[in-house]
């Protein structure tokens, strides 16, 4: 698939975390392009994430459900959209244990309707089309004592609502391949880490709270395990899988990065209090190891040697120096923080963590 032709890209979920970076790396780097940013503006969703774009000619915004059908046909049909970069989920595992309605609902439902949209659309004109499916490596389930890692053959065992609908909208979207040959990638990433990210997940929501003072809440001992990848490495990859990955494949992309979840947190005390100009130490005591998530698994790695054999995809940020800058955009861009931990995001937080 050439990426020197003219295209209509819609990404879903465009104003989140990755997918403001998905839209802002497309829209740069592919002027030729019109790209479609349709999201629903969740909770989770910014459109000051995209400030510096959103008035570049081949970038238009669209407020929409991808649980509406009716809305997905009439768009589909009237850009001419011959590429789909499928982000737009709810993302947050503590949230799905609350309540996993939303997640079966937009996650599952709202990728079968895109499927189905796209399908009748495109209308077995599969020719330079390309829908690529964005999901996780929760859908492997955690890794057991002695595996080394994830390959992308390894059997779905999810154990959260929120890798449970992950894997379900994987297995419709190889469905849709399988039994109408609608062209699919899929890419399971590993945890990302990056400017934009909501303070609801563990980095930035320890970045804010040092900043603050307040308590950094640890579930469990500290020892579940994440593989990190900077964001910007996420997008370089779907760039390549989405232009050249092979019709029908899934593509692992990992950061080859595992660390304990305790150790990132100190690491995270330590460039905020000498961001800030604290003494050595000072925010230690903030540490607060509080009951441990349901069926939290216990640690997750990704082999990304299929990406990197098949399309010479490589991680290029050391996660000392990435985190490091994401420590600094945090601490720039207050406002942007002050925005989205306003009222609704004090009242999830007090809910969560109140009472622990
Ligand atoms: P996010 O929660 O930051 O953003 C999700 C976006 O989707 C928001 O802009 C929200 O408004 C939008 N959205 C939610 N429901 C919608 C609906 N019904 N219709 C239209 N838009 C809707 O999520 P993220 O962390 O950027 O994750 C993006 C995608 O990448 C998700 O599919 C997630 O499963 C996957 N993923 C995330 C990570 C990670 O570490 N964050 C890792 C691997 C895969
Ligand atoms: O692995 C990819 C997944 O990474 C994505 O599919 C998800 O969308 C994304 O949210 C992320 O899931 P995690 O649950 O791994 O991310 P989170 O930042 O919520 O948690 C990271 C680890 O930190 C996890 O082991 C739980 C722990 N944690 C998290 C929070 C929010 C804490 O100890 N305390 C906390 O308050």
């Amino acid at each position: 698939m050439a990426s020197d032709q003219q295209r209509c890209i819609l990404v879903t979920g465009g104003a989140g975390f990755i997918g403001s970076h998905v839209v802002r790396h497309f829209v740069r780097k592919y002027p030729h392009y019109r790209i479609i940013n349709l999201d629903k503006l969740t909770y989770a969703g910014h459109l000051e994430n995209l400030i510096d774009v959103q008035s570049a000619p081949n970038y238009s915004f669209v407020h929409g459900d991808i649980c509406d059908l009716e809305t997905l046909r009439a768009l589909l049909r009237e850009e001419k959209v011959d590429g789909i970069i499928h982000l737009a989920a709810e993302s947050h595992v503590d949230r799905s244990i609350r309540d996993p309605f939303p997640f079966a609902h937009t996650n599952v439902i709202g990728t079968l309707n895109l499927l189905q949209a796209v399908r009748e659309c495109w209308n077995g004109q599969w020719e330079g089309k390309r829908f690529h499916h964005v999901s996780t490596d929760e859908v492997y389930g955690a890794l057991k004592p002695g595996e080394t890692s994830f390959e992308e053959t390894a059997p779905y065992s999810p154990h959260s609502p929120y890798s449970a609908s992950k894997a379900s909208s994987d297995h419709f979207v190889r469905a849709y391949h399988d039994t109408y040959g609608l062209p699919v990638v899929l890419t399971n990433s590993s945890n990302n880490y990056g400017p934009y990210q909501s303070p609801e997940k563990l980095i930035p929501l320890c970045i804010h709270n040092i900043c603050e003072n307040k308590p950094l809440p640890i579930y469990g001992k500290g020892e579940n395990i994440r593989d990190w990848l900077h964001v910007q490495d996420h997008v370089q990859a779907i760039d390549e899988v989405f232009h050249r990955g092979r019709d029908g494949e899934s593509y692992n992309i990992g950061g080859a990065n595992e660390w304990k979840n305790i150790d990132v947190v100190k690491m995270l005390i330590r460039f905020v209090d000498e961001e800030l100009g604290r003494p050595s130490g000072c925010s230690d005591g903030l540490i607060t190891y509080i009951t441990d998530r349901a069926g939290h698994d216990l640690r997750y790695a990704i082999n990304a040697e299929k990406l990197h054999r098949e399309l010479g995809w490589a991680p290029q940020h050391s996660f000392e120096s990435g985190l490091r800058e994401t420590v600094r955009w945090y601490l720039e861009h207050a406002d942007w923080v002050q925005n989205v931990t306003g009222s609704a995001y004090e009242r999830y937080y007090d809910e969560m963590y109140g009472n622990k």
